[in-house]
């Protein structure tokens, strides 16, 4: 299993903080943003991490992480030139791949959960991980029947189609990579992630897991504030 991290994207929602640095580099409480990702794939037992970062401060990330040696993994770098959707990643990602399957984490994603287990167990098809949250909108939303099965995936719903939104971690065996690859862009300009599950669950082969403990997408100020809070809370448990 390798694991990619995309880092990249303008973090505007962010913006004006995010005009002096990179959105996953933005401080939550004692560490950088992406690096909770990074953590969430390592406690997942992932040794090759692929960093995809935007163009501008490249050179920030490599300063901090290096090789990887110092966190037991190996790191590699590539720069999305423009955000041009999320299933770029494994465009990008596809000499990285190779053959293997593949985790998708969002440097945004902030988990309570170790996601070891259902990287282990994974055994083919597409895996994601869904949450019950107040404002589903903001997020890939997935509908289930009355035994929990998904039955419909749509990316921020303007009509209230469920309260579960789809996390930003994802896994998907190798044939993602020609998925993705042959995806069209949508309406507004990007490759869409939710089209993705769906090629997987109109062939029956996407499963979907409830996230149990706290999930958080850092990626707008009150979000960012709550990530602060949370992780405050660990430390001072711990
Ligand atoms: C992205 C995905 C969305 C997912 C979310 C999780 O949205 O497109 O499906 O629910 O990440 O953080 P974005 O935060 O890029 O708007």
């Amino acid at each position: 299993m390798k694991g990619i991290i995309l880092a990249a994207g303008h973090g505007t929602r962010l913006a004006p903080l995010t005009d002096i640095t990179s959105k996953q580099l933005l401080p939550v409480y004692d560490r950088p943003m992406v690096h909770y990702s990074m953590q969430t794939l390592i406690d997942a037992g992932i040794k090759e991490i692929l960093l995809i970062v935007g163009p501008e401060k490249c050179g920030d990330y490599l300063n901090y992480f290096g090789s990887g040696a110092k966190f037991g993994v190996r790191i590699t770098y590539e720069v999305q030139d423009k955000p041009t959707g999320l299933p770029d990643a494994f465009i990008i990602g596809r000499r990285f791949v190779g053959d293997d399957d593949v985790t998708l984490i969002l440097g945004d994603n902030i988990f309570e959960d170790k996601l070891t287990k259902a990287v282990e167990s994974f055994k083919g098809g597409a895996k994601v991980f869904a949450k019950e949250v107040p404002d589903p909108e903001r997020f890939g939303v997935v509908k289930f029947d009355d035994n929990m099965k998904a039955i419909k995936i749509e990316e921020k719903p303007k009509v209230h189609l469920s309260d579960y939104a789809l996390v930003g971690f994802y896994i998907y065996d190798n044939r993602v990579l020609d998925i993705a690859k042959n995806l069209q862009p949508s309406s507004r300009g990007e490759k869409e992630i939710v089209d993705l599950h769906n090629w997987y669950l109109e062939k029956g082969e996407l499963e979907v897991e409830l996230i149990k403990g706290e999930w958080i997408d850092a990626g707008t100020f009150d979000s960012l504030l709550k990530a602060n809070n949370f992780i405050a809370s660990q430390r001072k448990k711990s």
